[in-house]
């Protein structure tokens, strides 16, 4: 099996790393449409156009399944996206909406991502079909501090801060005592934040250090894995003939992953290296129109 990772550029990295750990056995195109980005801050019908001619050309390469990992391309083109396609598509918003229905208690959760994906309320709306309220909070500088690798940096611990205070009342290191039982049953406070855009699990320690200690932080690109290594395991079960690499045999060498990007082969190697776990090789560079 051949699963295409559609990302606007390196933050995707993250949901293949977490594929890679769920579902080592498959073949992975991923592209990075790197010479467009950033979708987070794009109208909707852009983003719609430039995922749907990203997605299409991963398909003709022999995808078979393609995962979106790019947050407000999901927010923003899903369907569309979908319909362009005739191998199945998976978003990370459905699976990220689901894990936080699987653990929240309060039933109230905070949401923060680009620009794009907060004002489409994709997040709110995928949510509220579990009964959850959600508070939303787009953080436009994660994303460069990311890029810069300033994942630790103080300033981004700053920028976190402000961000992050208007939306947890006990934000910060006061009050980091997890709560009694009954009082999390009656609290409507947000028991959950979830990290809405590719690059956010980098920020995991730092933003772990900053919101409340009973508050669970939920990562998209996880649960889109998860949902990914569930779909692959129904596929085989349907038709054990499906070709995923046996992974009973001694011979299952690891996956094989190829890179599409339409900027600079050597800056998507240089810096998606500090998202990817493993060394970034068969980098090849396409031309889309812009
Ligand atoms: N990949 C985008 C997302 O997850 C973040 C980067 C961008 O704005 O293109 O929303």
């Amino acid at each position: 099996m051949t699963i295409g990772v559609f990302d606007s550029g390196v933050g995707g990295l993250t949901v293949l790393n977490e594929l890679l750990r769920l579902v080592p056995h498959a073949d992975y195109l991923y592209f990075g449409d790197t010479a467009r980005l950033p979708y987070g801050s794009k109208s909707a019908e852009t983003v719609a156009r430039y995922a749907i001619s990203s997605a299409r050309l991963l398909q003709e390469r022999g995808a078979t399944l393609m995962v979106i990992a790019c947050n407000t391309a999901t927010a923003l083109a899903m369907p569309q996206i979908e319909k362009s396609l005739s191998v199945p598509a998976l978003g990370v918003i459905a699976p990220g909406a689901q894990r936080v229905a699987a653990i929240s208690r309060s039933k109230s959760a905070v949401v923060i991502g680009t620009e794009g994906t907060v004002a489409s309320g994709a997040y709110p709306r995928a949510l509220a079909a579990y009964g959850i309220s959600a508070t939303q909070k787009a953080c436009p500088l994660f994303v460069p501090l990311v890029e810069e690798g300033w994942t630790d940096h103080s300033v981004t611990e700053e920028v976190a801060r402000i961000y992050l205070s208007e939306l947890f009342s006990r934000t910060g290191n006061a009050d980091r005592r997890p709560p009694s039982k009954s009082a999390a049953a009656s609290d409507s406070q947000p028991d959950v934040l979830l990290l809405g855009c590719t690059h956010y699990p980098l920020l995991k320690p730092l933003l772990r250090r900053l919101v409340p200690a009973q508050v669970s932080i939920v990562d998209s690109a996880e649960s889109t894995a998860q949902k990914v290594a569930e779909i692959v395991s129904a596929m085989q079960k349907e038709n054990p003939s499906t070709p995923v690499r046996p992974s009973a045999s001694a011979a299952a060498s690891a996956s094989s992953i190829q890179f599409f990007v339409t900027d600079s082969v050597e800056k998507f190697q240089r810096l998606g290296q500090r998202f990817f776990s493993r060394k970034i090789e068969n980098v090849s560079h396409l031309d889309l129109e812009t």
